[in-house]
């Protein structure tokens, strides 16, 4: 089970991000669980560059820009210089702050030409009674994967994450039956998207409003490979009663 921990801008200093970094090791060691620390990016740098735990780190956006005269900007390189493995590529509220299904794709190709594994971020607005949200499911897929080599694309972890349910409470959250389907459904276009039997080994996640209550049933939920956690994953207590959870 590999558990994404996407700080967003919830940890703001270097101190609690050095604890949530300690408590992290030690809950992977005590539960075997795999846990990846997604921290704004100077927090980034500042733990992972000696990092020499197993716990990983991931970017939670990549620059669209390559090297050159870009101010503010962190490209793909500068994270994978900074010693993380995993980017997060496509996270609904980076959707809503501008980036299309066109930039998607091209932050993906970035991602990987610099060694990072993308978790590309895949989710509907709202459930629809027509089944509209597997359209747009497919769609999102589809538009981010079909651009990169064949060979590429087995590398994509999909992290589904309903808008509807992101920033919640675990009772909003998608029931484990739900998304088991969609896991299923996933798996069915990554079926169609890759070479071969290379979709076997795609991981699919599933994010929004994973908290210690439901984190459980799930990560039981078929298909599913690891939870992306937001906001229970930056307090300490809630962290380690849903890690616990999964071991
Ligand atoms: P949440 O966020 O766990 O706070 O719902 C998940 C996410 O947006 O990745």
């Amino acid at each position: 089970m590999l558990i994404v921990a996407n700080w967003k801008a919830y940890v703001e200093e270097l101190a609690k991000a050095k604890k949530l970094f300690a408590l992290a090791k030690r809950l992977q060691k005590a539960t075997g669980v795999s846990i990846v620390l997604a921290p704004p990016a100077p927090l980034l740098g500042a733990l992972a560059v000696r990092n020499r735990s197993a716990v990983a780190f991931a970017a939670q956006d990549v620059s669209l820009t390559t090297g050159g005269a870009h101010t503010g900007e962190v490209t793909a390189q500068v994270f994978s210089a900074a010693n993380a493995t995993y980017a997060i590529i496509g996270h609904s509220e980076r959707r809503a702050a501008g980036d299309t299904d066109a930039i998607v794709a091209e932050k993906l190709a970035h991602a990987l030409a610099h060694g990072l594994i993308p978790i590309l971020c895949v989710g509907e607005q709202e459930r629809d009674g027509e089944g509209h949200y597997l359209a747009m499911v497919r769609e999102e897929l589809t538009l981010a994967i079909e651009p990169l080599p064949p060979k590429e694309r087995a590398k994509v972890i999909v992290a589904y994450e309903p808008l509807w349910a992101i920033g919640k409470t675990a009772d909003a959250a998608i029931g484990p039956n739900d998304l088991a389907e969609m896991a299923l459904y996933i798996r069915k276009v990554l079926a169609e998207l890759l070479p071969g039997k290379s979709f076997s080994h795609s991981l699919v996640l599933y994010g929004g409003s994973v908290e210690s209550d439901n984190a459980r049933s799930l990560a039981a939920a078929s298909g599913i490979d690891g939870l992306l956690v937001g906001h229970a994953s930056v307090d300490p207590h809630t962290f380690s009663l849903l890690v616990k959870e999964l071991s």
